[in-house]
């Protein structure tokens, strides 16, 4: 496994997302056996970006990598993240990014991580009552008092993370990135080389889809978040199965996955990148960390660079209304 630099944060240019394990996706918290040994194995491999969230479960996802990192943590740059949980009385999914919300929710974290510091404590989400140089301030003092080493945000723009940035450095942005969501090449990304913070793709695979593993999206759970998602409904699947089928036809070009030329391409956008995939199986652990030594010819990353743009956007008008484009 190779190793970049997200600002002053050294990182594996592969990351694991625990998110999958809990929530989010079929099957998640069915199996956490399996789960904590994927934690292990991608750790072993040389693995050292883990990150989860409190809004993931909520809390479960936290409270299951306290119990798996156990003997462990030293091991680990863990990143989780704060602001989709009001810990006034409204509860989850409610933006608050008030400094005492931050300062209940660092508490809650460390508490379920098991830790007494968080090493990159992101902003989930924009909070458009709260201007961002207080969160800043916030993170700033929690890092003065040693219980954060490193703040970043995600899904923000570029105006918000100027503005928090002059506040308390940024190191790295957390948004959606992969082959079928360019959203971030435009306006953020000349940011943050600008700034020198890093990024950190979420989603690097399209939600499993660029893997070329779901042909049908009836075998998702209820609660599946991929059930409601334009991209995955309707029309738009069908026609965004053709972008899986061409991912797959330079895979077998290379004699890799398809998740790993949809990752090594990924990498092959800059040393300041670091992907986080998602899952919560052993082999897919292995098969994904083995991204890192994929190597694709100019030709195939311009080829896969130009594939037809995705039908459906990344998430739901509600959900959308959460991002900053
Ligand atoms: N900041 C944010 O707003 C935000 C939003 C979403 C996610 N995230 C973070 O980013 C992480 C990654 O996002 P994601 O989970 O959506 O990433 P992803 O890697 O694009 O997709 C994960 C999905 O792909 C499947 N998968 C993984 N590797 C595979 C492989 N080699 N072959 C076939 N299928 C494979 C997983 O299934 P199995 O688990 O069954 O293998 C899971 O359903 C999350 O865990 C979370 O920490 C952040």
């Amino acid at each position: 496994m190779r190793y970049i630099k997200l600002r002053d944060l050294e990182v594996s240019r592969i990351g694991l997302g625990a998110m999958g394990m809990s929530h989010g996706y079929t099957g998640s918290g069915t199996d956490e056996a399996e789960s904590v040994r994927t934690l292990h194995r991608a750790l072993e491999l040389g693995v050292t970006l883990v990150d989860t969230a409190e809004i993931y479960g909520p809390y479960t996802n936290e409270e299951l990598l306290g119990r798996a990192l156990k003997g462990r943590r030293e091991q680990v740059v863990l990143a989780t993240k704060f602001g989709l949980v009001s810990h006034a009385g409204e509860g989850a999914w409610n933006l608050d990014s008030s400094p005492a919300n931050v300062r209940a929710a660092v508490e809650g974290s460390l508490e379920r991580l098991c830790t007494d510091h968080i090493d990159l404590y992101y902003q989930h989400r924009v909070d458009p009552n709260v201007p961002v140089e207080e969160t800043a301030g916030m993170v700033g003092e929690l890092v003065a008092e040693g219980k954060v080493r490193f703040f970043g945000l995600s899904e923000a723009g570029p105006d918000t993370i100027r503005r928090a940035h002059a506040v308390h450095p940024v190191t790295a942005v957390q948004s959606e990135y992969s082959l079928w969501t360019r959203g971030v090449e435009e306006r953020v990304l000349p940011v943050l080389r600008e700034l020198n913070i890093g990024l950190v793709p979420f989603s690097p695979l399209g939600r499993g889809f660029l893997t070329g593993t779901i042909r049908s999206t009836d075998r998702f759970d209820e609660d599946d978040f991929r059930r409601g998602n334009p991209r995955f409904t309707g029309e738009n699947f069908q026609r965004n199965l053709a972008i899986a089928d061409e991912v797959q036809a330079v895979a077998a070009e290379v004699g890799a996955t398809p998740a790993q030329v949809a990752l090594a391409w990924l990498l092959a956008q800059g040393d300041d990148i670091a992907p986080i995939t998602g899952t919560k199986r052993v082999a897919r652990a292995e098969e994904n960390t083995a991204a890192d030594s994929v190597t694709l010819t100019a030709e195939q990353i311009a080829n896969l660079g130009s594939l037809p743009v995705a039908a459906g956007d990344t998430h739901t008008e509600a959900q959308a209304q959460m991002l900053e484009r």
